[in-house]
């Protein structure tokens, strides 16, 4: 077990994931949106957040790996689960848990914008900003950090702490 300190507790992410959901709907309202997971970070706060949407998007999985058992990021970024879902046409919000380097997303909004989406945008539970190495825009932000290695709803290190229900940081 590492020493850790809580960041945002499980009230205030509760909170504020309702407050992102009725912004997804009032920007997309009546119009066909698709909601994609990138796994495996972000599946609790996509769990959350789409059961507090209304009517009828689409729900799609992706799995992108760029981490791996460190705390750095190997700057390498990797597609191993694709979508299923079609999105011509349609609005694609991209549900990430942290929007770091940005290297990532940058790769995944390449790929899709390929597939003629009406519009991509961006919904990421954690914006890591001040750490941005590629400009990638968080259209939906949960919660600004600026540094620190997180843990909790969803995410890990080294495959552990996702159970958590807070956000927390590790200290060592
Ligand atoms: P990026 O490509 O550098 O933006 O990497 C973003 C990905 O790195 C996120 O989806 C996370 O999986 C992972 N990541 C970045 N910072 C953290 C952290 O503090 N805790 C856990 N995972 C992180
Ligand atoms: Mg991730």
């Amino acid at each position: 077990m590492h020493d850790m300190k809580v960041v945002i507790d499980a009230g205030q992410i509760q909170a504020r994931v309702k407050e992102l959901a009725a912004e997804i709907e009032t920007r997309f309202e009546g119009e066909p949106l698709v909601l994609v997971c990138v796994l495996k970070g972000a599946f609790i706060f996509f769990a959350d957040l789409v059961r507090h949407l209304s009517c009828c998007p689409e729900l799609d999985f992706i799995r992108l790996a760029s981490y791996g058992a460190d705390k750095e990021s190997s700057g390498k970024v990797l597609f191993s689960k694709d979508m299923e879902v079609p999105v011509k046409g349609k609005h694609v919000v991209v549900v990430e848990d942290i929007v770091d380097t940005g290297r990532s997303m940058r790769y995944l909004e390449k790929v899709l914008a390929e597939r003629e989406p009406r519009t991509v945008s961006i919904c990421a539970l954690v914006d890591k900003h001040e750490r941005r190495e590629v400009e990638v825009e968080v259209d939906f932000p949960g919660f600004r950090l600026k540094k620190g290695f997180i843990v909790g709803y969803g995410m890990d290190y080294a495959e552990k702490y996702r159970e958590l229900p807070g956000i927390y940081e590790i200290i060592s």
